[in-house]
């Protein structure tokens, strides 16, 4: 039976039928199936090329690391970029992917490998202009504008590069393949053909890809697992700060962040960010506390910002920036049935300063008590920090690397700490410290607004 030509194939999930339907039978998303040509066929017909060998006779060299020039980028990596490994870099259009990978690789130039920088997004012009901007190291950059996955790839065999960037793997495309560039099927042979061509002649590879608001339709999630690393990209346009994320790393761990600034001049490393997203000095302000946070490994101390004010409107607004709404409407909930402090009538407002992103649970007692400072119109004594997670009932409960949290806080001049009551455990002791443990939200607040 001859096999159809073309199949229909939903952009959010990669299933496939045989015939158009309007919602994917599978993830249930609606209007997502395009048609697309099916690849021409000729599985199984390769003659073997190598021969099996035993694991002891692979060359035991993982321990090879190209520096990137960003020491916090190799940190993220586990030590540099190993010769020969996908490196995914995820994020949003503008976040500056394009910028730190010209910078990547200007810095390997000048350290003397040789480099090819792929644009299939941007002229060369463009490129040219960026170059200049972040200026360092780019007489030995080499780059090539081209959206043919066919011909860079062609490029790439002669001039055998020790490291590539392809940007992005949205905007190339493989004539074989039946679809449109940026379609699930074009993303997934190009990032495929990508790593074998890594493989095979040991290049490091970088694919750039965007995620878009929507989630991510044929973007990095469905290329992770073809990858050894993936990273993200993640900041706020409108700040300067940039972080450096991994998800996956087959060469590292997944707990390092690296932090970046975006300046003028392309992107520069923070070397020392614990107190990056510090309260300015100053007057101490109702609203503002300070939150021992914890970002990767790293501890990180945070200002989180509550404005809360009477409004006329029926339906008081809650806005969130850089914490998760859900998590602050538990915290309104329990400030209001534990520690009865209403704002039934009230607007919220909560930020995290620097355009950060605050997750993790450790950080509720901060939101709690900055919404609190701000309905007494109370600042909180200049020098305290604070951290813990609240439990339904009110109850402050403990939060992972108390210690390692504490001591970044006192290196930061901050001398006085509200933490979670140890229950049966110890509190740690720290020299000129004062710490004091709390139980449950309504202790808290007598101890910082007596
Ligand atoms: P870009 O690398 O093009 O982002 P992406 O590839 O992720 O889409 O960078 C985007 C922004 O960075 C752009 O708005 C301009 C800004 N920028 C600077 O502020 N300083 C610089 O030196 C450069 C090169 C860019
Ligand atoms: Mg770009």
């Amino acid at each position: 039976m001859a096999r159809p030509s073309s199949v229909f194939v939903c952009q959010a999930c990669g299933t496939t039928s045989p015939k158009w339907l309007g919602r994917c039978p599978d993830c249930r998303t609606w209007g997502s199936l395009i048609e697309e040509k099916r690849p021409g066929d000729d599985g199984g017909r390769a003659s073997p090329s190598r021969a099996p060998a035993p694991v002891t006779a692979v060359p035991e060299d993982f321990s090879r690391r190209t520096p990137s020039g960003f020491s916090e980028l190799d940190r993220v990596l586990g030590g540099g970029a190993v010769p020969g490994s996908v490196i995914l870099l995820g994020g949003d259009p503008g976040i500056g992917k394009s910028t730190l990978l010209l910078q990547v690789l200007a810095n390997m130039a000048a350290a003397g490998s040789r480099v090819l920088y792929v644009t299939a997004e941007e002229s060369l012009r463009q490129i040219r202009l960026r170059a200049q901007r972040v200026n360092a190291g780019i007489e030995d950059l080499m780059v090539l504008s081209e959206t043919d996955f066919g011909s860079v790839a062609a490029t790439v065999s002669e001039f055998s590069p020790d490291a590539v960037v392809l940007d992005s793997v949205q905007a190339l495309y493989h004539p074989d393949i039946g679809s449109s560039p940026g379609t699930i099927s074009q993303v997934r042979e190009i990032a495929a053909r990508a790593v074998g061509l890594a493989k095979e002649r040991e290049i490091t590879t970088w694919l750039v890809g965007h995620v878009t608001k929507e989630g991510a339709i044929a973007g990095p999630r469905t290329l992770e697992h073809m990858v050894d690393t993936v990273l993200y990209f993640e900041g706020d346009s409108s700040h300067a700060y940039r972080i450096v994320r991994s998800v996956k790393n087959r060469y590292g761990s997944t707990n390092e962040l690296a932090f970046l600034e975006m300046t003028g001049e392309g992107l520069v490393q923070v070397a020392d960010p614990a107190g990056l997203f510090l309260p300015t000095a100053g007057h101490p302000s109702p609203g503002s506390v300070t939150v021992m946070g914890l970002e990767g490994s790293r501890p990180l101390l945070v200002e989180v910002q509550a404005l809360v004010a009477q409004t006329p409107f029926p339906n008081p607004r809650r806005t969130v920036s850089g914490s998760e709404l859900s998590r602050v409407l538990l915290i309104l909930a329990v400030l209001d049935k534990r520690a009865r402090i209403r704002t039934g009538a009230m607007d919220v407002f909560v930020n995290v300063a620097g355009g950060l992103r605050l997750t993790e649970p450790a950080a509720d007692l901060g939101i709690a008590l900055s919404i609190v400072s701000s309905i007494l119109d109370l600042a909180v004594a200049p020098g305290t920090a604070l951290c813990g997670e609240i439990g339904l009932s009110g109850e402050i409960r403990p939060v992972p690397r108390l210690e390692g949290r504490l001591k970044e806080a006192l290196r930061l001049g901050l001398k006085r700490a509200l933490v979670p009551a140890p229950g049966k455990g110890k509190l740690p002791v720290i020299p000129d410290m004062e710490i004091i443990p709390v139980e449950t939200i309504e202790d808290a607040v007598k101890i910082l607004f007596p």
